[in-house]
């Protein structure tokens, strides 16, 4: 799945991505800033500073995602939320944030179901998988969260190397939707991440888009270094816009 080079492509003006008004008014629906609960950032100082930069780029809402999984034990709703609470309360005034969550698909999945699920918007359930083998669960889990009300949303699906072009349409038929990292088009994951992102972007698969930050300097370097043509930022304005629904 090669990114599609054509005539226009190689010719015509690109711009850096931070050069464009893309984030103006972005609503980012994953992210990594609730301070010391997964990888993402580990103080509430650095977590405020890329806040602040974020807004100076454009960003005005946020739904804070940090990973729920069996290896990080003490991330439950209750626990979540009090965390959520206190760093809103230092946390810039220039951006609204929400609390929702990023799913592995792993033995606890069912256990944090039943202490209840973070959604993003009203019904929507951020989940992501291990990227070297399949979830054995995931049909039954996309089929558990649809009866019970939810929508699946798979995150970064570019990143899972072993999925092929029928995977990514049979999930789709399923009803699964599919968020982009913006740093797959800009080579962060590696060049057959870059390749999948690319095609999946220009065959219309994504639904959503995220930042997916862990820190803000990996993700201003890859945003700078990322140069796109008129065409390009026009496919990423439509899909940006889609985000705004989940508010
Ligand atoms: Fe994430």
């Amino acid at each position: 799945m090669k990114k599609k080079k054509s005539l226009f492509y190689r010719f015509s003006a690109k711009r850096s991505f931070l050069e464009t008004d893309l984030l103006s008014g972005f609503t980012d629906i994953h992210s990594h800033y609730l301070p010391g609960v997964d990888d993402g950032f580990q103080t509430k100082e650095d977590a405020i500073n890329a806040l602040d930069a974020m807004i100076d780029v454009g960003v005005k809402r946020v739904y804070l995602t940090p990973h729920v999984m069996a290896d990080l034990p003490e991330n439950y709703p209750d626990f979540l939320k009090e965390r959520f609470l206190n760093f809103q309360q230092d946390a810039p005034k220039g951006v609204e944030l929400r609390l929702a969550a990023e799913y592995m698909l792993d033995a606890d999945f069912f256990k944090q179901k039943q202490a209840g699920l973070l959604p993003i918007g009203k019904n929507y359930i951020l989940i992501e998988m291990s990227y070297m083998y399949p979830s054995p669960e995931l049909i039954n889990i996309i089929y558990d969260l649809q009866v019970t009300g939810f929508v699946p949303l798979l995150a970064h699906p570019e990143r899972y190397l072993f999925m092929d072009e029928g995977q990514y349409k049979m999930l789709k038929e399923k009803g699964c939707k599919y968020q982009l990292n913006l740093m797959s088009l800009s080579r962060q994951y590696g060049e057959r991440v870059f390749d999948t992102a690319w095609y999946l972007l220009q065959h219309g698969m994504y639904d959503f888009v995220g930042t997916d930050i862990h820190q803000l300097r990996v993700f201003l370097h890859n945003m700078t270094h990322l140069k796109l043509t008129t065409k390009e930022q026009d496919l990423l304005y439509n899909l940006i816009r889609q985000n705004e629904r989940l508010w």
